[in-house]
C-alpha cells in the first residue's frame, strides 16, 4: 500500500484528471453477484436461458418479456443492496478533487448514484437497470422504470398489468431496459464513449477497481491513460490483465475494494 500511495502522490502533483474505473468487484460487498465469478450471473445462469444470450438485443428481439422478466429480477437485487464502503470512499474522493475527478463504472446498479457520487462526473458507461428506454430509439430519453413495477425475487414472467408501462411514453413502443447488450456498441447519447475517452487521455491517475478486464471501453480507458502517460493502480482480489498493467505502474493490490479504496482515499486525501 505505501509504495502505492507514494505513486499516487507523485502523479497528483501533475496537472490532469483523475479517473476511478469500477466493475462488479466494488458491488460484490454490497451484496450484488459478479457476472464472471463463482456465484456470477454469467456463471449460475437463469433458469431458461444462458444469461449471456439474454443480455443481447436479438434476444429482445425474440422474446422481450423474458428478457425484460431477468432484469426486473437483477433490478431487484440491486435496489435491495445498499453502497458499501468502497462506493463511499469515491465520493469523499470526488468531493476532494471536484473538477479533477471522474468516476467510470461498467455497473448497472446505481450504488455510486446512491452513495452520492455526483451525475456531473459519474459515466455509466454499460447504463442503469433501474431506467428504460424506446425499444425503438424514437428519442435518446431515459425514463426511470415507474414505481408501480413491482420487484420480483427471481425471474418470474411479467405479468400483463406490469407490461402496459414498460413501453415508450412518447410513441407508445415497447421499451427496454437502458443497458449495453453484448451484440451492441459503445456510442456517446447512451453510454459516454467520447467523453470516456477523452477522461482517459488528459488521465494522470486511473485507479482501477473490482473488474475482471473482459470489456473494449474499459481496455481503450486503461490503454489511453496508460499512453499518456497516466500510472495505473489496479484493485482486485484475483490477478487479471490490468492488474499486470498496474503492476508495471503505480502497483497491484489484491484485497476487497471495500478496505482498500477507504484506507487509499484517506491516504491522498490526508496530504
Ligand atoms: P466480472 O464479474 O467479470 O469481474 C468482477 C471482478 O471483481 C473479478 O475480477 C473479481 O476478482 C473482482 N472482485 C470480486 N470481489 C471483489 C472485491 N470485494 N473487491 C475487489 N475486487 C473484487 O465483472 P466486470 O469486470 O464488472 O457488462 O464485468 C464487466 C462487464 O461484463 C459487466 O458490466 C457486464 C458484463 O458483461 C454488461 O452487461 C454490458
Ligand atoms: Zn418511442
Amino acid at each position: 500500500m505505501d509504495a502505492v500511495v507514494r505513486a499516487c502522490r507523485t502523479a497528483l502533483a501533475r496537472p490532469g484528471t483523475v479517473v476511478a474505473l469500477t466493475g462488479a468487484g466494488v458491488s460484490a460487498e454490497s451484496g450484488v453477484p459478479t457476472f464472471r465469478g463463482k456465484d456470477g450471473y454469467w456463471t449460475i445462469g437463469a433458469e431458461e436461458y444462458h444469461p449471456q444470450e439474454l443480455a443481447t438485443h436479438d434476444a429482445f428481439s425474440r422474446m422481450p418479456w423474458d428478457v425484460w422478466a431477468w432484469y426486473l429480477y437483477r433490478r431487484s437485487v440491486c435496489r435491495d443492496a445498499e453502497p458499501n464502503p468502497a462506493h463511499r470512499a469515491l465520493v469523499d474522493w470526488d468531493t476532494a478533487l471536484g473538477d479533477r475527478f471522474a468516476l467510470v463504472t461498467q455497473n448497472v446498479d446505481g450504488l455510486h448514484r446512491r452513495a452520492g457520487s455526483p451525475d456531473a462526473r459519474l459515466h455509466e458507461i454499460h447504463g442503469d437497470i433501474d431506467l428504460m428506454r424506446c425499444s425503438r430509439e424514437c428519442t435518446p430519453e431515459r425514463y426511470a422504470i415507474p414505481a408501480i413495477v413491482p420487484a420480483t425475487p427471481k425471474s418470474v414472467p411479467v405479468a400483463e398489468a406490469v407490461r402496459v408501462h414498460l413501453h415508450c411514453p412518447k410513441c407508445g413502443a415497447m421499451a427496454r431496459p437502458h443497458v449495453l447488450w453484448f451484440d451492441e456498441s459503445y456510442d456517446e447519447p447512451r453510454y459516454h464513449l467520447d467523453t470516456v475517452r477523452r477522461l482517459a487521455a488528459g488521465a494522470v491517475l486511473v485507479v482501477i477497481a473490482g473488474t475482471s478486464a473482459k470489456t473494449n471501453l474499459p481496455w481503450q480507458v486503461v490503454s489511453l491513460a496508460a499512453q499518456h502517460g497516466a500510472a495505473i493502480v489496479d484493485i482486485n482480489v484475483e490477478p487479471n490483465p490490468f492488474g499486470d498493467i498496474a503492476a508495471e505502474s503505480a502497483g497491484a493490490i489484491r484485497a476487497p475494494a471495500g478496505e482498500v479504496l477507504p484506507e487509499l482515499v484517506r491516504a491522498l486525501i490526508d496530504v
